[in-house]
């Protein structure tokens, strides 16, 4: 970020069609111009977070749309608001602030709405060099999107219809005449801005509504100048003249995901990215946006087409930030390697140097468009926090945090001497420990969301008499993660426990036996690695689990037949697991 705000912006009028439009520039006039166009009812500062981190890339352009901020309101209202007029707006910013060369075009809420109609229109054509649509789909979309579940309505599509209508009540009360203008001047102006800041904080973010309730009031009217109308009579060529990147934040309480569906028929160019979020996403997630609109700037700029990574959750980890320890080996390697296909940026740490760096080198060539090994003992307090700032410092804060190394410790608890006991709560807890306090607690403070996975185990929930250490220290992480999960779920940020059962990976060759000599202790390492070779469950799989719960913000995943056995044992038949638990282990 530069420090550039909105309060030191270039400021300039544009008169069109008999309003004066309020337009902002930040940085350099001669690099690509970005255009931000705000929704409702918010002005043009609902984009000071995002501006700032552009600006020292971009010509960031934004503008208050008529009847909003510090633009004039058309006379009368009525028919000022259509998507024909703010067409013209749009154009008119563009002709002043970048004659010359098309700009990149990006819109929230009705600000993305319009967009699509600047972006489906003959008349902007070579206007406009890339779209990126958040919260605000094509009213002609939507109305066919409406027309194909009505003319065919299976139960699927019935079901998506009353989905998006439930969502959708806020249109029809503003489609109300003189209610809506009510409201907003009375207690829903009042109410609002504290609505927004206890739902889609973001910290630091002082977000000045200057005139919300005439705002609101005249943003009525984009509803009903346009809404019913369109829906009724879709335009059949609503075809989108640029390469389009789609952002759709999956708690959004006003739209359906499902909307967007069919999207690709209308967009040749669709790259589509989804984020765990609310409804205003420029204020919430900053930095994912800004993050995901360079790109796509910087990408279309070069000419580059944009594919998407091959990985099945391209769109939610493309371009995040992901560490996972213990990434040198197993299932660690496979996490990251997972991350690495669905185009993140990986940082593999592992106390094996040589383990994390090959790790890396192939996350790279597996898509990560930016992969790091970093030798560290997650054991060691002060060797993380070192890690912790380093990695703030070069590489952000981590979007996606895998607390994954961990060590086997085999033997009956009279075997256990203190110094083993130690040696696997240090790497097993307290790698944890430090994992989640350091890069959790950037997260936190962060304020933008984020996810953290902790591998437990089955052992977890499952008693053994030849674990009981290894158990213990998997239980207690799973017990941490519950709480976590609990203290980070007001912040947007997850908290899933893994517990896979037996997992063909070298923790079998690496694990200690307490209580036998060296040789005896090779031969059983020997004897669960063949063990664990013959059950053959692959470490990809239980990082297909890993991404999937991020994915899906799952609390406890067991991964596995049998760890899900036994955690439905756990729950339903302990008495039978604990009888399981007195017999001779396999081990
Ligand atoms: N393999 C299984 O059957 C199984 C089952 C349940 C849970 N787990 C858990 O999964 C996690 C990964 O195990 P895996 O099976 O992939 O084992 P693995 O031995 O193949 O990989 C573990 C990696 O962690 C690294 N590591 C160990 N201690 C470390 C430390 N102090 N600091 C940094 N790195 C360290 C190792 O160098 C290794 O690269 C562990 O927490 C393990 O307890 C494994």
């Amino acid at each position: 970020m530069t420090g550039m705000t909105l309060e030191n912006a270039r400021e300039r009028r544009v008169r069109t069609g008999g309003v004066e439009l309020c337009v902002a520039e930040l940085g350099e006039p001669g690099q690509p111009t970005v255009v931000l166009v705000h929704g409702y009812p918010d002005s043009k500062e609902v984009w000071a977070q995002v501006a700032a981190r552009l600006a020292d890339r971009f010509h960031v352009v934004l503008y208050d749309v008529r009847g909003h901020g510090r633009s004039t309101a058309p006379r009368p209202l009525r028919g000022g608001f259509t998507l024909e007029k703010l067409t013209d707006d749009f154009l008119a910013v563009v002709d002043a602030v970048s004659p010359d060369r098309p700009v990149h075009l990006v819109g929230h809420d009705w600000g993305s709405v319009q967009s699509w109609e600047f972006a489906t229109v003959a008349r902007t054509e070579g206007r406009i060099a890339s779209f990126t649509s958040m919260s605000g789909p094509s009213l002609d979309h939507f109305g066919h999107w409406i027309n194909t579940r009505l003319r065919r309505p299976t139960p699927r599509r019935v079901g998506q219809l009353l989905g998006q209508g439930a969502k959708s009540w806020y249109v029809y009360a503003l489609h109300t005449p003189v209610l809506p203008e009510l409201a907003w001047r009375g207690p829903l102006g009042k109410v609002w801005p504290r609505v927004l800041e206890r739902f889609e904080r973001v910290p630091g973010d002082g977000y000045p509504t200057p005139s919300l309730p005439t705002d609101a009031a005249h943003g009525a009217w984009l509803y009903r100048d346009n809404v019913r109308s369109r829906l009724r009579r879709p335009r059949a060529d609503a075809y989108a003249h640029a390469p389009v990147q789609l952002i759709t934040p999956l708690g959004d309480a006003f739209l359906s995901e499902r909307l967007y569906d069919e999207l690709e028929q209308w967009v040749p160019r669709l790259t589509r990215r989804t984020l765990p979020a609310r409804h205003w996403i420029p204020r919430s997630r900053p930095d994912q946006l800004a993050a995901w609109i360079g790109e796509f700037v910087t990408a279309n700029e070069s000419g580059r087409t944009v594919t998407a990574p091959s990985g099945k959750y391209a769109d939610r980890f493309g371009g995040q930030l992901v560490l996972v320890t213990g990434a040198g080996s197993g299932i660690g390697r496979a996490t990251a390697y997972a991350f690495a296909e669905s185009g993140a940026r990986v940082i593999a740490v592992d106390r094996d140097a040589d383990g994390a760096a090959r790790t890396a080198e192939m996350s790279r060539l597996l898509g990560a468009p930016e992969a790091w090994a970093e030798t560290v003992d997650v054991s060691d307090e002060q060797a993380m926090e070192k890690l912790a700032d380093k990695v703030a410092a070069a590489y952000g804060v981590v979007d996606v945090l895998v607390n994954n190394a961990g060590i086997g410790l085999s033997g009956s608890f009279f075997d256990t001497t203190p110094e083993d006991w130690k040696k696997v709560l240090d790497v097993n807890l307290w790698g944890v420990i430090h994992g989640c306090r350091l890069f959790g607690g950037q997260m936190a403070e962060r304020g933008q969301g984020g996810h953290i996975v902790n591998t437990a185990s089955a052992a977890a929930y499952q008693p053994s008499k030849a674990l009981p250490a290894y158990s213990t220290s998997k239980a207690a992480v799973l017990m941490l993660s519950e709480c976590l999960r609990a203290e980070l779920a007001g912040q947007g940020i997850g908290v899933s426990a893994i517990c896979p059962g037996f997992v063909n990976t070298n923790i079998t060759s690496t694990a200690r036996f307490a209580g036998v000599d060296g040789a005896e202790e090779k031969r059983r390492q020997k004897r669960t690695a063949r063990l664990y070779g013959l059950r053959n469950y692959p470490p990809e799989k239980v990082a297909d689990a890993i991404l999937r719960a991020v994915v899906r913000n799952e609390a406890v995943v067991p991964v596995t037949p049998e760890a899900r056995g036994a955690h439905l044992m756990s729950r339903f038949t302990p008495r039978a697991l604990r009888a399981i638990a007195r017999m001779e282990p396999p081990l």
